[in-house]
């Protein structure tokens, strides 16, 4: 298996461009299974967890062109046609559906548009068990009938969904996506109650809004769909990836470094920003995005909890523990989304890290400086918080088990090194 090594200590200095979000583009292609048309999304990552979605979306029938070219190095061009014109199957098959949970996002589609889906139910996962009880009641609540059969959801709705009024007893992104993209479909009115607010929601919802779809209350907790018409071909544009941009806004501060972020909007890691603004990083405004920047002293400790949108993404938690690792005095990071998503605090223990464990939160001393270390992580954020610690690290790191990075992060060794980092990849054997 190819890995990661990093020689430590070289501040990012350079531009990095901001990709389209990974975690829009997954629920908008599934969304594809909504019409008989074609959607197409333009600024589509190049990223294995696409490749997997477009796989399970072929074995269902439908028809995915890739087309466009990366302008300056980004990817802002290329484009991805989806064509469910034909729907030859309702079968997501486990082999697809375990090599990722977000596979779950055809449901809510396929019962909405063909009255029937079999769906393998996603297995457990490192970074908890991850049920999917929302969504199935959910759709249960529009009028599915669900039966779990051999590993497999089996859903059927031969007279087709009408709409209800759903009250989520906690925020979820996936279920809201998936009652969201039935609900289009539903006969009447669907209300999605205490409803996700994160951006990739709001991208979606749009996406819908533009094949045809009456949805109000975009952005808020409260989304109303008024369902029945049919949907047709649309072109959508998806919004830049605020995971990605999160994390090399960390890398650039871990290492002390200067960096524009073109493409990357600050509004969509405003929480993110104010906390690292606490720590004493800088952020300023560009005509093609913004500049993160850490130029003078030591970052100071601060805490941090992951909340829902607009709170502090837990997607971010794991880089950013890297980065107060070496701040100066201690900092309070506690996870309350997920129940298992501290694998990275050994492996940042390996690398000198200061940090004790107590339930849900991580007590991190931040020690003058961490030390490259041979590490691995079972986890796309966990595996990226290792990268930045070893960016910022003295001495070499080695980061194994790459393919975890490749699910999430396009070109992550060449954006990092052309900012000035020692960073590459070790091909299998090597
Ligand atoms: C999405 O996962 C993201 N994935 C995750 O990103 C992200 O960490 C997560 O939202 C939280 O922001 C995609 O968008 C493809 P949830 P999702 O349903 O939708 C529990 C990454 O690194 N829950 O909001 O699966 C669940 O176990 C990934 O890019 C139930 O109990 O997250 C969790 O504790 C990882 N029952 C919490 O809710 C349900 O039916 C929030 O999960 C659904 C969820």
């Amino acid at each position: 298996m190819d890995k990661i090594r990093i020689r430590g200590g070289r501040p990012l200095k350079g531009t990095i461009p901001i990709g389209g979000a990974k975690n829009a583009a997954l629920p908008l292609m599934a969304a594809s299974l909504l019409t008989d048309e074609t959607l197409t999304l333009v600024n589509i990552p190049h990223l294995a967890d696409i490749s997997t979605l477009a796989n399970l979306l072929a074995t269902l029938g439908v028809e995915i062109a890739l087309d466009g070219h990366a302008p300056n190095g980004g990817h802002a061009g290329r484009a991805l046609a989806l064509s469910a014109k034909n729907i030859t199957s309702t079968t997501a098959a486990y082999d697809l559906v375990r090599k990722m949970r977000a596979s779950i996002l055809v449901l809510g589609p396929l019962v909405a548009r063909e009255g029937q889906a079999r769906v393998s139910l996603p297995g457990g996962c490192a970074i908890g068990a991850r049920p999917v009880d929302l969504h199935l009641k959910g759709l249960e609540q529009l009028g599915a009938k669900i039966e779990l059969k051999e590993g497999y959801v089996e859903a059927a709705a031969p007279g087709g969904l009408v709409g209800a009024r759903i009250v989520f007893p906690f925020i979820s992104v996936g279920a809201t996506e998936n009652l969201m993209m039935a609900a289009t479909l539903a006969k009447g009115r669907t209300v999605l109650v205490n409803a996700a607010r994160e951006p990739e929601v709001g991208d979606l919802a749009r996406c819908l809004v533009a094949m045809g779809a009456t949805i109000t209350g975009i952005d808020t907790d409260t989304l109303t769909i008024e369902g029945g018409a049919k949907l047709h071909a649309a072109r959508h544009t998806i919004l830049p990836d605020r995971i990605e941009l999160g994390t090399y806004v960390m890398a650039t501060a871990a290492t002390g470094g200067d960096v524009e972020l073109v493409g990357g909007r600050l509004d969509l890691i405003q929480a993110a920003a104010d906390i690292l603004g606490q720590a004493g990083v800088s952020f300023a405004p560009t005509e093609r995005g913004f500049r993160v920047s850490r130029t003078n002293a030591a970052l100071t400790g601060v805490d941090v909890m992951t909340e829902p949108y607009p709170g502090f993404p837990t997607d971010l938690q794991a880089q950013m523990m890297a980065l107060l690792a070496s701040a100066e005095g201690a900092s309070m990071v506690t996870e309350t989304i997920f129940e298992n998503r501290f694998m990275h605090v050994p492996e940042l223990r390996r690398m000198g890290a200061n940090i004790n464990l107590h339930g849900g939160s991580a007590m991190v001393r931040g020690v003058p400086n961490l030390t490259g270390a041979q590490v691995m992580a079972t986890d796309l954020r966990a595996s990226v918080s290792l990268v930045i610690a070893g960016l910022a690290a003295r001495g070499e790191t080695t980061v194994a088990r790459v393919y975890h990075l490749d699910r999430g992060y396009e070109r992550l060794e060449e954006k990092l090194s052309a900012c000035g980092a020692d960073i590459e990849r070790l091909k299998e054997g090597a």
